[in-house]
């Protein structure tokens, strides 16, 4: 997703953009741009190049492009296609001003046809362009001298959640940076500032920071900040530190990917011993901000997320009514804000985001907030948005996660709704400190059988099943129950890495219409199930499929024999507490899909079309 960064002090800005804009781009993202003014003259200069980043520090490579002022852009295509002419910086008619931007002007189109009159014209599709205008426009027609009273003026026109960073030709000496909705951070060097949409920007460079709160901006000089709110008032700022964890580049795996999916014991133990000293140190519910006494009351949890953390939120809705008793609702946030809401009563609604930042999972936890009910966010980014904004929050201990397509993050959250489930039904007297301890074990002994899986089943994936079906061009996944939202999770991932086309049903289902597709062509991926009547129906679901000679891969357990022999290609997992069966299953799931990408040439770290982190709506 797109990302911004600017920079404004002693030293020259290319450096700090670039790094910078590799640090993010693991967020996804087509084209890439920077923009600077020039020691000398004081011009405007910029390059911008489509794909990787490595285009455009191609391109400036025999031109020296360089200032003490400079902005920087990875875009990820919302409003026209991925050229170079809708890449970011996007300029005034005249080039005096450059400026790079996230998020969506939703109002651009009547913004344009207003400029359009004015006699503007515009050479690129996106909204960025009519926001450079727009600025120039007010530049033109303010009779007061006063930049933060421009600033103004412009946001009042402004719809939508954006950030943006613009640098102005009469002004070397000031960079603006604006933020509605979308973050946007300034990191404060010696006598130099960064500005960034994600702390990691700032990573070896300085750990003083300040967080512009929504609906701000800042004027930026190379030796001073001034930040304003959207009414144009002087607002005071506390420096943060901040930590921001940074691991560079460069290990032995062969992508982001499998190197993430390998870390995915280590992630779930460091998951469990974290949660289980703080809940120790008595540390859960005040990180929660959710009293302890009403955790006895709690009646309802409420999930909410997007994508894969959705998935995960599914998968923990049984923890939470089988394990705590607790009725679980989930919601995909992109749907929440505009379905009918009732507020309940001894309910905890909590986002699930491995990003912190994704802006459907954003703004609903917004409208949660607004209505006074307790939130909390799950997510593996402490510096994230979420964090600041939720009333409680827990973190992840996966680790960064690079690779476009999640993994250990999503592992992890499903490791630590089963011990949030198991520490409410603790509290509710539901369980006792003995079985608290057993779910400590279950989660090592699950993540020993996911690790298990991946060396046992590598050859095999690599060498025979990956070029076999990597010549399907549909794939149909079914599962029941709590295997149900992994089979979800699982065709998300091959559709999202591979490319394939890939079908999900409850398997109960299959009978009411799926089944019509079911030839030797479309391969049925089965995940099964430890539960005896379950596996019976699963059992009766493949004899539906292999009757009518449907191709089976089944992710069974260790001793399934009636799925072993009914398989045409059978995964034996080791046995685990069934509700943390989507948790053993995940990572052999993960690398089945990985191999088939790979077979097909495919860029798993970062496929076409997706981005890490969704700021869009
Ligand atoms: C994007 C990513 C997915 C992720 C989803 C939600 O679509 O590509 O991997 O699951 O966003 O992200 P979040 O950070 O909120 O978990």
């Amino acid at each position: 997703m797109s990302s911004v960064v600017g920079y404004i002090g002693k030293n020259y800005s290319w450096d700090f953009v670039v790094d910078a804009l590799a640090r993010l781009e693991y967020r996804g993202y087509d084209a890439a741009g920077f923009a600077c003014l020039d020691v000398a003259n004081k011009h405007l200069l910029y390059a911008k190049a489509v794909g990787p980043l490595q285009n455009l520090i191609d391109k400036v490579a025999d031109k020296i492009i360089d200032g003490h002022v400079g902005i920087g852009h990875t875009r990820w295509a919302t409003h026209g296609a991925s050229t170079e002419v809708n890449a970011h910086p996007q300029f005034d008619e005249h080039k005096r001003l450059a400026v790079v931007h996230n998020g969506i002007i939703e109002n651009h189109h009547s913004l344009r046809a207003q400029l359009k009159r004015e006699g503007h014209e515009f050479i690129s599709q996106t909204d960025t362009e009519v926001l450079a205008h727009y600025l120039e426009f007010a530049l033109g027609t303010t009779q007061n001298e006063k930049i933060s009273d421009l600033i103004v003026s412009v946001v009042e026109r402004l719809q939508g959640a954006y950030a943006f960073i613009a640098l102005l030709q009469e002004r070397p000496d000031l960079l603006i940076a604006v933020r509605k909705g979308s973050s946007l951070c300034i990191g404060i060097g010696e006598d130099e500032f960064f500005v960034a949409s994600d702390p990691i920007a700032f990573a070896g460079r300085t750990e003083k920071m300040i967080f512009m709160p929504d609906e701000s901006f800042a004027l930026i000089l190379p030796d001073e900040v001034f930040l304003y709110d959207f009414e144009g008032n002087r607002l005071m700022f506390s420096v943060e530190s901040v930590d921001v964890a940074w691991e560079e580049k460069g290990h032995d795996f062969e992508s982001d990917m499998l190197k993430e999916i390998y870390e995915q014991k280590q992630a779930l133990n460091a998951t469990a011993s974290f949660y289980k000293q703080l809940h120790q140190r008595d540390g859960l519910w005040r990180s929660l901000n959710y009293d302890r006494n009403k955790v006895k009351q709690l009646k309802h949890i409420n999930l909410f997320a997007c994508g894969t953390s959705w998935h995960a939120a599914r998968i923990g809705k049984f923890f939470f009514e089988l394990i705590a008793q607790t009725h679980a609702d989930v919601s995909l946030a992109s749907e929440l804000r505009y379905m009918p809401f009732f507020p309940q009563e001894n309910s905890l609604y909590v986002a699930l985001s491995q990003s912190g930042e994704t802006a459907d999972t954003l703004e609903a936890l917004r409208m949660i907030n607004g209505m006074k009910l307790p939130t909390a966010v799950i997510t593996n980014v402490a510096a994230s948005i979420m964090v600041r904004e939720a009333q409680g929050f827990l973190l992840l201990k996966a680790g960064p996660e690079r690779s476009v397509c999640s993994t250990k993050a999503f592992t992890s959250e499903i490791g630590l709704l089963y011990l949030l489930a198991h520490f409410i039904a603790l509290e509710k007297g539901l369980i006792d400190q003995a079985q608290l301890d057993k779910a400590y074990r279950n989660l090592f002994i699950a993540a020993q059988a996911l690790e298990s899986t991946l060396e046992r089943y590598r050859n095999d994936l690599m060498l025979s099943l990956a070029p076999k079906y990597a010549k399907y061009e549909k794939f149909l996944f079914i599962g029941r129950h709590i295997m149900y939202p992994l089979a979800l999770e699982s065709a998300l991932k091959l559709k999202e890495i591979s490319y394939l086309f890939a079908q999900c049903s409850p398997a109960g289902e299959l009978k009411h219409g799926a089944l019509a597709m079911i030839d030797e062509n479309v391969p049925v991926i089965i995940y099964s199930h430890l539960d005896p009547l379950i596996y019976k129906k699963l059992v009766a679901n493949a004899q539906e499929i292999k009757a009518r000679n449907g191709h089976l891969i089944i992710f069974g357990f260790n001793g399934q024999e009636e799925l072993k022999e009914m398989a045409d290609c059978f995964f034996a997992v080791p046995q685990v507490d069934p509700l943390l069966g989507p948790l053993a299953m995940s990572g052999l799931m993960q690398s089945f899909v990985y191999y088939i990408a790979k077979e097909l040439g495919r860029p798993v770290d970062r496929p076409r079309n997706v981005a890490k982190t969704i700021t869009v709506e």
